[in-house]
């Protein structure tokens, strides 16, 4: 069997970009990005910003550079941000907050990732203190990634931003997949982006873009992230070839996303998980033996990926199609006798 042949449920991010995304990419009028000169790296900023109802946007190569870049822009060094224990931000971005920006995180366990307003704000430690570091941000994952691809309470997140315009504290986003979780709540992406003072959403998951994320906040502070970038090694020259697949992936790939989150459930149906359980493209299995599974999972052509030794993960996407999603529930059913 080749390695196309394989079903791969691990991530999202492993979209291969399509005929007609490539030759967008192959029309795609560039110019260097550095100096601001590059059309389709402009056009995208600006459709993301207009989209989440923001002032300003900056193309990065990655989620991890769009997170880490938010939070630096909202919080100073020596101070926190706050999250839940299992945010992609704490867990892994290979420490960047503290390694890069001498930005210290702390973080509240909270039920598979869901934002409960209340027992975060408790932890907030104010500015001011002699001892204390000041809690200068918190952060937000929707869809919550290691959550299962849960979306993020609303009243929830509204209940946050409006403390948080009173206490003075930022709210940064990590929506990497918040096209899944608009799809899936019908809450548009403005909503959610005007509950928060950063956001990073990406086009390299759901989207199937090769690469690339985009940061949106304030022009102000957009400007100043934009220094940032270039200070990280994140300015790109004749990029926009990368942001024409971004682009064009908003207006192929967004409303598709559906048909993903039907695979999901689908497959959680086939394999006896609790359909309430899949809200967007990703389905938890757990008490398994994962690395076997995973391993016999593999030699019939399907790959999960492993979330702990007991919890494998599978996740929908572009290149899954129905026959796909059908073969990978027959081989998975099989092997977890379901
Ligand atoms: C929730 C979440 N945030 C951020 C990222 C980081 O994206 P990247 O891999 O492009 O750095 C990911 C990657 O999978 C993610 O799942």
């Amino acid at each position: 069997m080749g390695e196309h042949d394989l079903i791969d449920l691990r991530s999202d991010t492993v979209t291969r970009p399509t005929p007609a995304m490539r030759r967008a990419m192959a029309e795609a009028e560039v110019g260097d990005d550095v100096y601001g000169e590059d059309p389709a790296i402009r056009a995208l900023e600006e459709r993301v910003a207009d989209l989440f109802g923001h002032e300003a946007a900056l193309f990065v190569p990655s989620g991890t550079m769009g997170n880490q870049i938010g939070m630096r822009l909202v919080c100073e060094p020596g101070q926190e941000v706050l999250c839940d224990a299992d945010a992609h931000v704490v867990t892994y971005e290979m420490g960047a907050a503290a390694a890069v920006f001498g930005i210290s995180t702390r973080t509240v366990v909270s039920d598979g990732g869901l934002l409960d307003a209340g027992a975060l704000i408790e932890q907030v430690r104010p500015r001011g203190d002699w001892h204390l570091t000041a809690t200068a941000a918190v952060a937000v994952e929707n869809t919550h990634n290691r959550g299962g691809g849960r979306v993020q309470p609303l009243g929830e997140l509204e209940r946050l931003f409006a403390w948080s315009r009173e206490a003075g504290v930022a709210v940064h986003l990590d929506g990497a997949r918040i096209w899944n979780a608009s799809v899936a709540s019908g809450v548009d992406l403005a909503t959610y982006g005007r509950l928060a003072d950063t956001a990073s959403v990406c086009l390299s998951k759901g989207l199937g873009a090769p690469v690339g994320s985009v940061l949106v906040a304030s022009a102000e502070r957009i400007a100043v992230g934009r220094l940032w970038r270039k200070r990280l090694g994140g300015g790109m020259r004749q990029a926009g070839v990368l942001a024409a697949a971004g682009l064009h992936a908003l207006d192929a790939h967004l409303s598709r996303l559906a048909e993903d989150h039907e695979h999901a459930r689908l497959l959680a149906k086939r394999l006896g998980v609790d359909p309430s359980t899949v809200e967007t493209n990703m389905v938890v299995v757990d008490d398994v033996a994962a690395p076997v599974v995973a391993e016999a999972a593999k030699a019939r052509g399907v790959l999960v990926s492993q979330v702990s030794p007991r919890r494998i993960r599978l996740v929908t996407h572009l290149d899954v199609d129905r026959a796909a999603v059908d073969r990978a529930g027959d081989v998975l059913a099989d092997l977890l006798d379901r």
